[in-house]
């Protein structure tokens, strides 16, 4: 069997025009739906992540903010401009890009953000209310993740879900979200002793580990969708060396799974997507005062 794939350009494009209509409303409502996006220091995967959720923005109509540091930048700094931005009325979303540097205690970072700006959904806050099952924003990746996972008509009450990784980006939120729609959740992480012993009775495998090809075919089982959060490179020697690749050995993987995501095209475009859906859903709870 070939698995199906799941395709993550398409469905961004199709919500982001949604959402972009939704943005033009509010701007008609005199609420134009603004996010600020702090970026500090010279990481350059964060670079990219930030150039392309700013032009994401602007193509859904969101106005973007952005605000550069430099590496040795003072955290006060940082958090005066957060503090600024909570009372900025135009700002609907706060995104600070992790990682930050080793000078700043991320988890106060993430803390001063405004509960109700935190489009990242990174405020312990924001991650109570997901435990609860209380409406909150959720993390960009995951809530991506479980809409692929709707639209591609995957059964998620009382599947075996298995997601390998146990990041508070990640893992964690992935594991509450998939546990709050009913699925079975096991996770896994580095000191798991029999990994394939997981993830070869997964009916869903999320897969973000951070390691090249890290899932092979034998660890899957015949016909399971398969989640891949993985951005990585073809390591050297391969004949893709290089090349993006995921978690997942997805050539393989996809003979032997029911559905699967590509890298690239897959998640990542819906980290951004989801992220645009929270900032218009914080201006929409501006327009109707209920923030
Ligand atoms: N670093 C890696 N992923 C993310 C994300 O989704 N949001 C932020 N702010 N930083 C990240």
């Amino acid at each position: 069997m070939t698995a199906r794939i799941l395709d993550g350009n398409a469905l961004s494009a199709k919500l982001r025009g949604e959402l972009a209509g939704q943005a033009a409303e509010l701007a008609a409502r005199g609420v134009p739906p603004g996010l600020a996006v702090i970026l500090v220091g010279d990481n350059p995967a964060s670079a990219v992540y930030v150039r392309n959720k700013v032009a994401a923005c602007e193509k859904a109509g969101i106005r973007s903010l952005k605000f550069d540091y430099p590496q040795d930048a003072e955290p006060a700094a940082v958090l005066a401009r957060i503090a600024a931005l909570n009372d900025d009325p135009a700002v609907h979303g706060i995104l600070v890009q992790l990682p930050l540097p080793p000078q700043f205690d991320e988890k106060q970072v993430l803390e001063a953000i405004s509960v109700g700006k935190d489009v990242d959904g990174f405020h312990a806050e924001n991650v109570g209310r997901l435990s609860q099952g209380q409406p909150a924003f959720f993390p960009c990746t995951p809530h991506g993740v479980m809409k692929m996972l709707e639209y591609g008509d995957i059964p998620v009450s009382g599947a075996d879900a298995v997601v390998v990784g146990r990041s508070n980006i990640v893992g964690k939120p992935m594991a509450m979200l998939l546990t709050q729609a009913g699925a079975t959740v096991t996770v896994c992480h580095s000191k798991t002793r029999d990994l394939a012993a997981h993830t070869r009775r997964a009916d869903i495998l999320v897969v973000a580990i951070g390691r090249a090809l890290a899932i092979g075919a034998e660890m899957v089982k015949p016909g399971a969708t398969v989640i891949d959060v993985g951005m990585n490179r073809f390591p050297d020697g391969h004949p893709k060396a290089g090349k993006l690749c995921g978690d997942v050995d997805f050539e393989a993987a996809r003979e032997v799974a029911g559905a699967i995501t590509p890298v690239p095209g897959g998640v990542g475009p819906m980290t951004i997507t989801m992220l645009l859906a929270n900032t218009i859903e914080s201006a929409r709870r501006a327009a109707e005062g209920r923030r």
